[in-house]
């Protein structure tokens, strides 16, 4: 079994940890467009042009299943990137994440627990999740943080302040809520969302993304042997010049 998994950069690397921790013995191939980071600023066309044409090198090393780990790609190209897989199953991010927001709101006071989504802008302007969510959801674009996260910053004064830009004002509004990671690079950054957001459940999608492929048609090929060992990876960057130390040692 080979599971194929992408993302505009390093972030899909966030949910092809979850996915190595609970199918270990799948093999995987991730494709990172480090040549073409950030999506998120881009247009819909361009995201569409280039999530297709990272397909289409999964597509051509022989995968049995593709994991979009791009919230970006998920809300605005998954149909052109499902054309490009044919019958090849295609799991997206959006649905786990929702899932994952509906789970913490739950834990969280109910429907009236304010979810604040935080993700690229293309992704807050597809309204993607925030069509989902329904009432009481926030949705904040940080576009700085990817550029930020690729070039290695997951501590640094900038990234802070930067951070409390995008949700100061919410941190200091009242009550806590429930903080969404739309972006699977944000996970990175986990502990710069817990300092600027006291009191807040932050969560992201990568669990749940992991229960999408249990419970889907291909479950039974991921069950197999030795838990310990995380599944082997081969590793494919659009520009290998660009991946920062923190994402080669996987
Ligand atoms: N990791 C991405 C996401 O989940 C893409 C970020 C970007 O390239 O702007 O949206």
């Amino acid at each position: 079994m080979k599971i194929g998994v992408f993302d505009s950069g390093i972030g899909g690397i966030t949910v092809l940890g979850e996915l190595r921790r609970s199918f270990p013995s799948v093999e995987y191939v991730y494709l990172g467009d480090t040549a073409h980071v950030p999506y998120g600023t881009r247009s819909a066309a361009q995201i569409r042009q280039l999530s297709a044409d990272c397909a289409r090198v999964l597509k051509s090393t022989g995968i049995d299943a593709l994991v979009v780990a791009c919230n970006t790609s998920s809300s605005l190209a998954l149909d052109a990137i499902c054309d490009v897989m044919g019958e090849v199953p295609v799991f997206d991010v959006v649905g786990p994440g929702v899932e994952a927001a509906k789970a913490a709101r739950r834990k969280c006071g109910g429907s009236r627990a304010t979810v604040l989504v935080l993700a690229t802008r293309a992704t807050i302007r597809s309204h993607a999740y925030g069509k989902a969510l329904g009432a009481n959801v926030i949705e904040q674009e940080c576009p700085l943080l990817v550029p930020m996260i690729e070039e290695g910053w997951l501590d640094h004064p900038v990234l802070h302040r930067t951070i409390k830009e995008y949700v100061g004002a919410y941190a200091r509004a009242g009550r806590p809520g429930v903080a969404l990671l739309a972006c699977t690079h944000y996970p990175w950054i986990h502990a710069a969302f817990e300092r600027a957001l006291p009191g807040w459940m932050i969560v992201n999608s990568a669990q749940a993304v992991a229960r999408s492929l249990a419970r889907s048609g291909i479950a039974r090929k991921l069950r197999v042997r030795g838990k310990s060992r995380a599944g082997r990876v081969q590793w494919i960057f659009t520009d290998p010049d660009a991946v920062p130390a923190m994402a080669r040692d996987g």
